[in-house]
């Protein structure tokens, strides 16, 4: 049985877009895709753990207790997608990579937010995929595929249809030193490309494409060979 980890960014989940109704369609998805495959999502923080991070880094707080912050609102996220999947959700709120390996079921998706400080969701999702030996990993992201470069500063950025794990290792070591955020998690690559996982990058408001990511179809995103 395929055993698929999506990790979707609170930039997809909670822009503050339609976000009711995207969120019903990405259940009405991950619903008809559960049968027959285990389904594990993590979810990202998005702009609200943006925002209580930079308050309380205004008020002193430590980089453990953004963090923590953090990770409270990435555990928000997963219970309002575990409210949208209503009973095809596992009922649990898994706490570490572990736990959600064990609640691992046929046709049930397993939701959770962030583990411990120091590193983001995507890394989280590697983790799992390591964890639960994962046949692909999917990352639903606010761009829809990786680019050379920012197209939005720089129009003549190549945009990657696939990539080798290390190509992708090149670009996001480069993007993270600029103190830039990058598609995926650095961490999250080196644990990809230890275990041989391929990754996924798709658009996730393109709910046909992160579908067929989901399916292991063919993809509009980038294809990451690991
Ligand atoms: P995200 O995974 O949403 O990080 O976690 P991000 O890189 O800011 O999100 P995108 O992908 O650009 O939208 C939010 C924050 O929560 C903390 C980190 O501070 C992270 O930046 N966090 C999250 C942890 O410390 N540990 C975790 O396991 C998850």
């Amino acid at each position: 049985m395929e055993k698929i980890v999506l990790s979707i960014g609170g930039s997809v989940l909670i822009p503050g877009e339609e976000d009711p109704t995207y969120l019903k369609q990405l259940a009405e998805l991950l619903r008809s895709a559960a049968p027959g495959r285990c389904l594990f999502v993590v979810c990202g923080g998005g702009r609200i753990s943006r925002y209580y991070s930079e308050t309380g880094r205004a008020l002193g707080g430590t980089v453990e207790q953004l963090d923590q912050l953090g990770i409270m609102i990435t555990r928000v996220n997963a219970a309002l997608l575990r409210i949208a999947l209503g009973d095809a959700a596992s009922k649990d709120a898994p706490d570490t990579v572990e736990q959600a390996a064990a609640l691992a079921q046929e046709g049930k998706i397993v939701v959770m937010g962030g583990t411990v400080p120091g590193h983001t969701t995507d890394a989280v999702a590697a983790m799992l995929a390591r964890e639960i030996g994962a046949d692909r990993l999917v990352n639903a992201t606010s761009v829809d595929a990786v680019y050379s470069d920012d197209p939005k500063v720089n129009p003549a950025a190549k945009r990657h249809k696939e990539l080798s794990i290390e190509e992708l290792g090149g670009l996001v070591y480069s993007q993270h030193d600029a103190g830039r955020s990058s598609v995926f998690d650095p961490m999250g690559v080196r644990i990809a490309a230890e275990e041989g996982i391929d990754i996924l990058i798709v658009s996730g408001r393109d709910l046909e494409d992160l579908e067929a990511a989901i399916l292991g179809k063919e993809i509009k995103g980038t294809t990451v060979h690991s």
